[in-house]
């Protein structure tokens, strides 16, 4: 059957409104601060705000769900974001790491900050307060290679 051309662009319509039965799960973990990274490593406040701001949305059980955020496909994409962040580093759970994936995921944030891949530059163009001057993302870097 071939699609009248007048019809492609309700059937797009009908598709988009269609997908957004498709709700993503937005309801964090519970957090225990005994577990989290800035709680018990008690980084300076300006670097742990900094962390927070730049890195936990993505890499805690602390995410922020802002309202485009109810918007598929754009909620599936963010969704996607935050779960692959969060298997890949967790600083909600970080003291259930043994020392030795600590001191790799510290060596994974000192690479990943230098090469410039954190924090993604499509979420540091939604959330101005997560961009990094060159001398905050220094200051992150010396930190992370301290401890
Ligand atoms: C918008 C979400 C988001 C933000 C914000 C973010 N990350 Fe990520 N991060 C990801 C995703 C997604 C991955 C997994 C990438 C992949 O699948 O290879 C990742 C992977 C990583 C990894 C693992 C890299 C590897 O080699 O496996 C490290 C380390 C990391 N991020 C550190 C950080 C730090 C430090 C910050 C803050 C400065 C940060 N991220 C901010 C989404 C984010």
């Amino acid at each position: 059957m071939k699609l009248k051309r007048k019809y492609i662009l309700p059937v797009i319509g009908v598709l988009l409104i269609l997908i957004q039965l498709f709700r993503i799960d937005k309801t964090n973990p519970p957090v225990d601060e005994k577990l989290d990274f800035v709680a018990t490593m008690n980084p300076s406040e300006e670097i742990g705000k900094k962390i927070v701001a730049a890195c936990y949305d993505c890499h805690s059980y602390t995410s922020e769900y802002p309202w485009y955020t109810n918007v598929a496909p754009v909620s599936w994409w963010i969704k996607g974001h935050i779960n692959g962040g969060r298997k890949h580093l967790n600083f909600s759970i970080w003291n259930e790491y043994s020392d030795d994936k600590k001191n790799h995921k510290l060596e994974e944030c000192v690479e990943v900050m230098e090469n410039g891949w954190m924090p993604l530059g499509t979420y540091t163009w939604l959330h101005p307060d997560a961009k990094l001057s060159d001398q905050e993302r220094k200051d992150m870097i010396a930190y992370f290679k301290s401890i």
